[in-house]
């Protein structure tokens, strides 16, 4: 069958890239392919993932390049290299500017640990996003998967799935389960579905 090549981009532990490897493992990604992880930093635990995984992978930093759009020149050139149909922007800690978005309306999406458009924008991303939440007291979180486009966490909403905050959470103990209980369900269910609606439009053409 065809596949959409994915490419998955990171920058730390990689918990939701594993959940991609392990879906695509399990059957549970049928047309989204992960062929290629790209880092913006040497030496993370994402990239061993990808080793174990016998997944191609690259480290592009910015520190590397003079400025954002030769960063983001290059970031494009491998994945047009690559053939890459669908981004997966996974703890990706590197804001893309509109002009890269641009090229990739429809194409990249991100997972964001709050339900949206609770605690998310510049500056909500880590624990951050969970403390905030304690903060405020809501009763119930989750994560959000959307589209990307040029306004941090402000593209169409692609799927969401709710977590319930416990009295004695910590902004911890309340990452680990939205993570668990959230994140790692629904980011590889919206991939298949985004994977999917792509090679439908191919289909069509
Ligand atoms: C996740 O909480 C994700 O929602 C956010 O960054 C974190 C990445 O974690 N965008 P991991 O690298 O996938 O373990």
């Amino acid at each position: 069958m065809l596949k959409i090549k994915t490419a998955v981009l990171v920058s730390g532990g990689g918990t939701n890239l594993q959940a991609l490897i392990d879906a695509e493992k399990n059957d549970l990604l049928e047309t989204a392919e992960i062929s290629l992880v790209i880092s913006n930093k040497e030496g993370v635990l994402a990239l061993e993932r990808a080793d174990k995984a016998g997944i191609k992978r690259e480290v592009i930093s910015k520190k590397e390049f003079p400025n954002q759009m030769d960063f983001e020149e290059k970031l494009n050139q491998i994945l047009v290299e690559n053939q890459i149909e669908l981004i997966v922007l996974a703890g990706f800690m590197s804001i893309l500017s509109g002009q890269f978005t641009d090229r990739y309306v429809g194409r990249i999406i991100n997972i964001h640990p709050s339900l949206i458009p609770s605690f998310c924008g510049k500056g909500f991303y880590g624990l951050k996003v969970h403390e905030e939440a304690l903060k405020y007291g809501v009763k119930i979180t989750g994560a959000t998967v959307h589209y990307v486009n040029e306004t941090p966490d402000g593209g169409q909403i692609i799927m969401q799935k709710a977590v319930e905050i416990l009295e004695d959470d910590s902004p911890k103990t309340l990452q680990q389960r939205v993570m668990k209980e959230a994140e790692h369900i629904i980011l590889p269910q919206a991939t298949e579905q985004v994977a999917r609606r792509i090679l439908k439009e191919r289909e069509e053409k």
